[in-house]
């Protein structure tokens, strides 16, 4: 089957490599007809993990079901699904309670495993035309009759759509807040939308990037461009000089500052100054154990020089890692279903899978107009849907 592999630091390429293949009786196998690449990827991609060459990427995987093992009893060949990006066992002491993405039973030794990601276990990823999904029965997410026609939208319940929503649960969003939430990629978005699904009064969301700034403003959002003015007195100024009720953390350890030069702790400092005392943070961007080729020194162990003395005064509290899908994808599910919510509103492209390796490179530079890249590799035809470059041709 076709593949993307990744060959080293900002190298990948499409190649062919064994077909996926039930393994276990408890396998499904899965035509992958929608897979996206995503922030998390990009730390991989850039060399700032130990990803081993020679995996195959991709962990927000929706697809049609084409063989099942003899242990899978609800999942049915034909049937539409999506896979949370965790893969989970269903019966361990985080799985019981509903904390699928610290599973200790799939990667043995520590807590969660991914499809196609580094530390996470040796499941290959499903940017590629077929994906191997253990536990079927429990992993999968079957999709209603729209499946197919909807893709582009049931494809976020796989990871940004949940990870989003996860962040405003650690952050407790209410009904009637204000929210502050620092990133505008795919995932900031989805907690931006979160929020307001959640009955948030107002959302405030910080980039420096305009086209993603633009989509914020689009669903109702506060736009701050950090990089025009400091961000903690914008989100003051629209806070009455407060601080949001809630903050969501959604950029992780290669955030930048208003130049552009990567600095790991402006997120989380950001965040202490201009959520208000007593408020709530939910962190999803990822931060790692270590990162040797960081420039930071304290970053290079995993550490950040963090307000803790601002933080403890303000009586703040904090929410972090991994979002646990199945906790939120069937709910998020329905409001997809009934045209309650419309997560594809990022997507900015929709392509082939042998173009992976350039829309890597463009979505890695977050170049105008690249947002969110749907791969289509379970042969269907492929679209240009770049709703951002035909918005500024129009002006
Ligand atoms: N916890 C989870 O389960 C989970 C799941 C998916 C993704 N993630 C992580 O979430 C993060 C975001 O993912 P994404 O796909 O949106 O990535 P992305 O890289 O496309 O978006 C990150 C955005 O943050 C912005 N940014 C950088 N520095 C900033 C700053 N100082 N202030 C405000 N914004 C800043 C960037 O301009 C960019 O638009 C990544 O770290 C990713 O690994 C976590
Ligand atoms: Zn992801
Ligand atoms: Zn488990």
């Amino acid at each position: 089957m076709r593949a993307l592999v990744y060959e080293g630091p900002n190298k990948v390429a499409v190649k062919d490599v064994p077909d996926a293949v039930i393994e276990r009786p408890g396998d499904a196998l899965v035509r992958v007809t929608s897979t996206n690449i995503c922030g998390s990827d990009l730390h991989m991609f850039e060399g700032r993990t130990a990803m081993e060459e020679g995996r195959v990427f991709g962990h927000e995987n929706l697809g049609q079901v084409i063989e099942v093992g003899d242990a899978v009893e609800h999942v049915k060949v034909g049937d539409w699904v999506c896979l949370p990006f965790n893969v989970s066992c269903g019966y361990c002491k985080n799985c019981e309670r509903g904390l699928t993405g610290a599973c200790l039973a799939m990667n043995p030794g520590t807590a969660g495993a991914a499809y196609g990601f580094a530390g996470m276990g040796p499941f290959e990823g499903g940017q590629a035309e077929y994906l191997r999904v253990p536990h079927a029965d429990f992993n999968c997410l079957k999709l209603p009759e729209d499946a197919e026609e909807k893709q582009a939208d049931y494809v976020m319940l796989a990871d940004i759509f949940p990870t989003g929503y996860h962040a405003t649960e650690m952050a407790c969003v209410k009904p009637g807040e204000s929210v502050v939430v620092y990133g505008a990629g795919p995932v900031g978005l989805m907690a931006a939308m979160s929020s307001f699904i959640r009955g948030a009064s107002k959302v405030i969301v910080v980039d420096r990037f305009p086209d993603r700034l633009r989509l914020a403003q689009q669903i109702g959002a506060i736009a701050v461009d950090f990089s025009a003015k400091d961000a903690i007195d914008q989100v003051l100024h629209h806070t009455d000089g407060m601080g949001a009720d809630k903050g969501c953390e959604c950029v992780g350890y290669q955030a930048h500052d208003p130049q552009g030069e990567e600095q790991p702790n402006i997120t989380m400092n950001n965040l202490v100054a201009s959520v208000r005392a007593t408020g709530k943070i939910g962190v999803v961007g990822v931060f790692v154990p270590e990162d040797p080729k960081a420039k930071d020194k304290l970053e290079k162990k995993g550490q950040i020089a963090f307000d803790w003395g601002q933080f403890w005064f303000k009586g703040l509290s904090l929410g972090t890692g991994q979002a646990n899908v199945k906790a939120y994808n069937r709910q998020l599910r329905e409001l997809i279903h009934l045209g309650k919510a419309k997560p594809s509103f990022i997507v900015s492209h929709e392509l082939p899978l042998e173009a992976a390796p350039e829309a890597y490179a463009r979505f890695n530079e977050r170049r105008d107009g690249w947002t969110k890249v749907i791969l289509k590799p379970g042969n269907e035809p492929a679209r240009d849907r770049n709703k951002s470059e035909a918005a500024v041709a129009r002006r």
